[in-house]
């Protein structure tokens, strides 16, 4: 790689144009850019600002967050979420206190309590000039478009090539007007929508622009979404028979058999009394979460069955391949 040039070069000089004027921009205590950090990591800025103001009017020093109550943290948190931000940060205050000061490392500042690799980036190169790139959701967003970049930015290796190559842009004595230059440009210029690429200062060598990729880039990559579901079996026990039927084709365990069961419904009347033998058995599959009732039923009279149901022989039911969780259903059994 070449190190850092023009793409660099304009963009330091785009942020001495164009760079926000936020209450924490200029200041060197890393205790107020740290509490900034924090608050701004799912907060919008324009919030953020606010409560900055306030956090640091009511708690001006770390050793002021330390020795406040829980309770009085959380307060003025009050209206921001994600409180466990608070309750970390009020935990790593108390750590500092008792380092005698705050971290100058980036490994230091990883240890505190909620501090991960973005916010040692930022507060190290902000508040102590650790020549750092900080990795933001702004910066995957500038450097995928600038640089066509498809590799997706939420996987392990996606995160490393874009880490290694803002670290690659990064200038050593300007790590900190860097790093909040680029993510000011994402946040005002190379926005996710509807970014200014008419007067953008780094036009001519984005290859997203080049290619017409801005609007799919950068790329994430679907998560599989864990379904949930509900089951509730219901073992018939009749005479010496039972109820089973073939799972159906185009869901889970095609072709293996269960009792009665309802999904999502309630349970069908069978003219007797149902023991709950378990509730809520967890199982996990790939890509789902199954929750399942385990019912006992003892009619005297065989009941119709749903269609698809059939009676066969208790004896024979270890014949039938059934899923794992009817399996757990039948170590629950009363004795015949
Ligand atoms: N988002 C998070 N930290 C920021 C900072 N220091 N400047 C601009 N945007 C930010």
């Amino acid at each position: 790689m070449t190190g850092y040039g023009v793409f660099t070069t304009a963009v330091l000089k785009w942020f001495a144009q164009h760079g926000r004027e936020l209450p924490w921009r200029g200041i060197s205590d890393p205790y107020g850019i740290w509490v900034s950090e924090v608050i701004l990591q799912q907060t919008r800025i324009e919030q953020g600002r606010d409560y900055w103001l306030r956090f640091m009017d009511r708690f001006p020093t770390v050793e002021a967050l330390a020795i406040a109550s829980e309770d009085e943290v959380l307060r003025l948190w009050q209206g921001l979420g994600y409180y466990s931000r608070a309750r970390n940060m009020h935990a790593a205050a108390r750590q500092i206190v008792e380092l005698g000061g705050f971290p100058r490392s980036i490994e230091g500042l990883r240890a505190l309590k909620g501090v991960g690799d973005y916010t040692a980036a930022a507060v190290g190169s902000m508040a102590f000039g650790l020549p750092v790139a900080a990795v933001d959701g702004n910066v995957y967003r500038v450097l995928a478009r600038h640089y066509g970049i498809d590799e997706p930015i939420n996987t392990t290796r996606g995160k490393r090539t874009f880490e290694a190559l803002a670290q690659d842009l990064l200038p050593v004595k300007e790590a900190s007007a860097f790093n909040q230059a680029m993510m000011d440009f994402g946040a005002t210029w190379c926005t996710p929508r509807s970014p200014r690429c008419v007067d953008c200062p780094v036009a001519e060598t984005c290859v997203a622009l080049r290619t017409g990729r801005i609007a799919h880039l950068p790329v994430k990559e679907k998560k599989l979404k864990v379904q949930e579901r509900h089951f509730s079996y219901i073992y018939i026990r009749c005479g010496g028979m039972t109820s089973l039927r073939r799972r159906p084709a185009g869901d889970i365990w095609q072709g293996l058999w269960e009792p009665l069961m309802v999904e999502n419904e309630p349970l069908p009347d069978l003219n007797c009394r149902l023991t709950l033998l378990a509730s809520g058995v967890k199982h996990v599959l790939t890509h789902r979460v199954l929750y399942a009732d385990f019912y006992f039923a003892e009619p005297t009279e065989r009941p119709v069955l749903p269609v698809g149901f059939q009676w066969i022989d208790e004896h024979d039911i270890l014949n039938y391949a059934l899923p794992r969780l009817v399996e757990k259903l039948m170590t629950m059994l009363p004795d015949k």
